[in-house]
């Protein structure tokens, strides 16, 4: 069985103190419920402070992005290896928010999938389609594209270890979430893809979270979905309390 997987992505959002607090209280939440897995990838300057609150405990962390060099001339940025260095696990590629407010290209969030692996990160690759193409009927068209050129180039034991995050842009910070119904058709085409492009085993081992307006009061029907392993969450995953609701309600879903 593919162990969820509940991630806070706390954007840009806290300062020193909070996360250190949210990270500490989050951690204490992982520890109570092992049935999931629990992170959080806060913002990079507060990334050694979580992982100091993290350390030894069952709370992992990410970085919500990354570069595709190892180092050098890019004023701004953070190398993959810098990521590892501190302690991380994971890193958030592709994010709506890097593809359309940072314009980035499936070409150059293809790259970075590939540096992740080289330099010992797990990816959570970020697919998922706008309003207007969902309205055009291209939810399908969009995240075989996002997926295909995610996964190019990949072996089936780098595929593996890769989570994709299904976040359909306006159910980002819009208080709109996809019906559990919407969003498993999504999660079972993505698994059909996956089948596809490695086998069928390949594609019962990825897991796949759903993002978009993640609440306590959500969760539980989301993960219920036999197709949603987790999920990754904005803005409900910044005050601990919700953010362990979430992660309870996540382990029920799964009748954990
Ligand atoms: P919200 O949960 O705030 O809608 O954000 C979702 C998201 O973008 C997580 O990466």
């Amino acid at each position: 069985m593919r162990k969820p997987f509940l991630c806070g992505n706390w954007k840009m959002n806290t300062n020193r103190a909070g996360a250190v607090a949210l990270a500490a209280a989050t951690a204490k939440t992982a520890g109570r419920i092992q049935a999931v897995e629990v992170g959080v990838c806060p913002p990079a300057c507060y990334l050694e402070a979580v992982l100091a609150a993290a350390k030894g405990t069952a709370l992992v962390v990410g970085g919500q992005n990354m570069h595709t060099d190892v180092g050098g001339a890019f004023t701004g940025e953070i190398a993959g290896p810098m990521l590892k260095d501190l302690g991380c696990t994971y890193v958030i590629l592709g994010h709506s928010e890097r593809r359309h407010v940072f314009g980035e290209t499936d070409e150059f969030i293809s790259k970075k999938v590939h540096a992740a692996f080289q330099f010992g990160l797990r990816p959570i690759l970020c697919v998922g389609e706008k309003l207007e193409e969902r309205q055009a009927r291209e939810t399908e068209a969009v995240v075989r594209r996002h997926v295909t050129r995610g996964f190019a180039g990949l072996s089936k034991e780098q595929a593996g270890q890769v989570v994709i995050a299904y976040e359909p842009v306006w159910a980002i910070g819009t208080g709109l979430t996809a019906t559990p119904q919407q969003a498993q058709e999504v999660h079972a085409f993505i698994r059909a893809m996956l089948a596809l492009l490695y086998d069928a085993a390949l594609a019962q081992q990825v897991r796949i979270q759903y993002g978009g307006s993640v609440k306590p009061d959500n969760t539980r029907d989301l993960l219920a979905q036999p197709d949603i392993d987790g999920a990754l969450v904005g803005g409900a995953s910044l005050k601990a309390d919700g953010f362990a609701t979430i992660i309870a309600e996540g382990a029920k879903g799964k009748g954990l």
